[in-house]
């Protein structure tokens, strides 16, 4: 049976007041799934999102002969029957996690093949990184048609890797590499995002032996085996940003639960700046709302502790409605920005440009991305029952505050990139008072 495609309809133009919960993060859910491979005991997860890439990833590992069970958030992952190290893509689609098995399973298996891996496309992904550490481990990879294919002889080896820019995806296949490899490993120039901090306390659970400095410097001793654990999934800081932009934007008031205020970190600094305010209301529950009018940001995304690029999209719709000119410098991926163009048709003043608009270091000066934003506020958004395709994952939140806050009736499609990375966005979002129905396409035309 073909699947018909759903849209989001939404009825914008008031300002969005109420409560909605943090669901797990995106970024940390699936990496947990792997590093549950590295076991040879089953383990548990709790907070799963209900999310797209929960369900690609779950997939590939079943098809590699990990066992599976769900129920409600929770997962259990048994990894003693993985019998295959071919890694296919499943029909339902592919992710970035193929590379990050391709360091995991190098430990069960002598030779790992995986095909080449997904994800949005908001610049060029390179594995460089990724492949540079399995050789330095002491594994062998060749590039194919399908994908790499990295062979060992004998147990990996530790070994110093240092990261030409702290990869969160590169950390990740060091810390699986690492942690079983015979010996010291060191990554230097290492990604220490919350997700990563998470990663290591998981696999501390597990038995390994890693160590954390006061720089981007990660010290693993290798152990010989990693039994399974129970992992919570940690609340999703890329959500909670967008809720309080949303609350920022439409000039709302919205509670949200389930989220660690300390790993927002930078963007509570910067959403007080551009005049948006927040109240902790205990350990894991923030209300976000605006303290007045809103004024021009100038930021700069970077890896953490820095602005997250994640943040970007629903942070520059918020900026659609600051008074004065904003700048956004997007130093993480060269092709970031896509988005910008549908907001203009919905009304906002943005323009792009190849120059670096910030002070940080930034690997595509010159080289003639469109990585800095320009964004002339405070422009009404208006939806005439206008149709918008969501280009990537972040976009597409980003253009649902955008049709949160455009008076009128919005159409959104493509939104199983959306889906990828938020559940449940339809019934939680019209938990508050937002007019958000998922209809088909079908019923639109
Ligand atoms: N890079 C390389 N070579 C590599 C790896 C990375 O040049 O081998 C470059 C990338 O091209 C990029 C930069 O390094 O310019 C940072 O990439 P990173 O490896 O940190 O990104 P990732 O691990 O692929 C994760 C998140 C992204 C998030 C980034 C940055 C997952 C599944 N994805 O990607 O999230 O933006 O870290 O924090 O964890 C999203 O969720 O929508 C998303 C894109």
């Amino acid at each position: 049976m073909v699947e018909q495609e759903l849209a989001y309809r939404i009825h914008g133009g008031e300002p969005v007041v109420g409560q909605i919960t943090c669901l797990g993060a995106k970024n940390f859910a699936t990496k947990a799934m792997v590093a549950a491979l590295l076991a040879d005991s089953p383990s548990e997860l709790f907070n799963c999102p209900p999310i797209g890439d929960v369900a690609i990833t779950r997939a590939m590992i079943e098809a590699i002969g990990a066992t599976v069970q769900a129920l409600e958030g929770w997962l259990r992952i048994d990894p003693r029957g993985l019998h295959t190290s071919r890694v296919p893509v499943p029909d339902s689609g592919s992710n970035r996690v193929p590379i990050l098995l391709l360091g995991a399973l190098l430990h069960r298996f002598e030779e790992v093949a995986v095909p080449v891996v997904g994800g949005c496309r908001i610049g060029e992904r390179p594995v460089d990184f990724h492949l540079m550490a399995v050789e330095r481990f002491g594994g062998e990879v060749s590039a194919t048609a399908e994908g790499y294919v990295a062979r060992r002889r004998g147990r990996l080896k530790g070994a110093v890797v240092e990261l030409p820019y702290p990869s969160v995806g590169a950390t990740e296949t060091c810390l699986f590499l690492g942690a079983l490899a015979r010996g010291r490993s060191v990554i230097v120039n290492a990604a220490i995002e919350p997700e990563i901090i998470e990663l290591i306390t998981m696999l501390r659970a597990m038995g390994a032996v890693i160590f954390t400095s006061a720089g981007r410097e990660i010290r693993i001793e290798g152990v010989e085996r990693l039994s399974g654990t129970r992992m919570p999934i940690l609340g999703d800081r890329i959500e909670a940003a967008s809720w309080a932009c949303l609350a920022g934007a439409s000039d709302g008031d919205i509670t949200v639960r389930g989220i660690n205020p300390n790993i927002l970190g930078n963007f509570l600094a910067h959403f007080q700046q551009v005049g948006g305010g927040f109240e902790l209301l205990d350990a894991e529950t923030v209300r976000f709302f605006r303290r007045g009018r809103l004024s021009p940001a100038v930021v700069e995304t970077d890896v953490y502790p820095g602005f997250s690029t994640d943040w970007q999209q629903p942070f520059a719709v918020m900026l659609t409605q600051a008074h004065g000119i904003s700048i956004i410098h997007e130093t993480v991926y060269e092709n970031r920005f896509g988005y910008l163009k549908t907001l203009n048709q919905l009304g906002a003043n943005t323009q792009l440009t190849t120059s670096c608009l910030g002070g940080l270091p930034c690997r595509f000066r010159d080289h003639n991305h469109e990585h800095s934003a320009i964004i002339v506020g405070p422009t009404p958004l208006r939806a005439d029952g206008n149709i918008i395709t969501i280009p990537d994952l972040r976009a597409g939140l980003a253009y649902i505050i955008a049709a949160a806050i455009a008076r009128g009736v919005s159409i959104i499609r493509g939104i199983h990139l959306l889906e990828r990375g938020y559940g449940d966005v339809a019934p939680r979002l019209s938990q508050m008072n937002l007019r958000i129905e998922r209809v088909p396409v079908a019923a639109l035309l």
